[in-house]
């Protein structure tokens, strides 16, 4: 039976949201992101695991355990977007359909953010939108295995 989960992933600092400079990631908490996303998949009859670490080695894990396990992952990598090269060849290496996502644009902040090692192992980037993000990220998780299914 095909996979009826989507790993949501959150890097580092993300378990501050809600506290951590509201005026860019805004006033919801990574629980009130993680209940979007979960509200999203069950629609279409999926459920959501949710990891939040600030270590690179735990999220390349959950990568790992996802393969063969998820249809999907949702991953917001915080500031590991931008340099973790590792959790880009984890990524490489699983087989469903990748969603990053960030809450901000990286792509109108400062220089440093707007490379992103994630995005050429991505199947798509979700940005700029807040907490709409998370939803729209499983919408679309949903739509390209929906155009995959038999
Ligand atoms: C972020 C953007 C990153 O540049 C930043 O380091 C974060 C959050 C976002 O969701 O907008 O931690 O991924």
């Amino acid at each position: 039976m095909p996979s009826k989960l989507i790993l949501v992933l959150s890097g580092p600092n993300l378990n501050l949201l809600g506290q951590r400079e509201p005026g860019i990631y805004g006033k919801a908490t990574l629980d009130d992101h993680v209940a979007t996303a979960r509200e999203a998949a069950a629609a279409a009859g999926y459920e959501v695991e949710h990891l939040q670490s600030n270590h690179e080695g735990a999220l390349i894990d959950a990568i790992h355990g996802a393969r063969g396990r998820a249809a999907a992952i949702v991953f917001n990598p915080g500031a590991f977007t931008h340099y973790a090269h590792a959790l880009a060849d984890a990524l490489a290496a699983y087989d469903g359909v990748v969603v990053e996502v960030h809450l901000s644009n990286p792509a109108a902040r400062e220089a440093w953010r707007r490379t992103s090692v994630i995005a050429p192992v991505a199947t798509g980037t979700i940005a700029g939108f807040g907490g709409t993000g998370y939803r729209l990220a499983v919408e679309a998780a949903l739509s390209v295995l929906e155009d995959a299914a038999p």
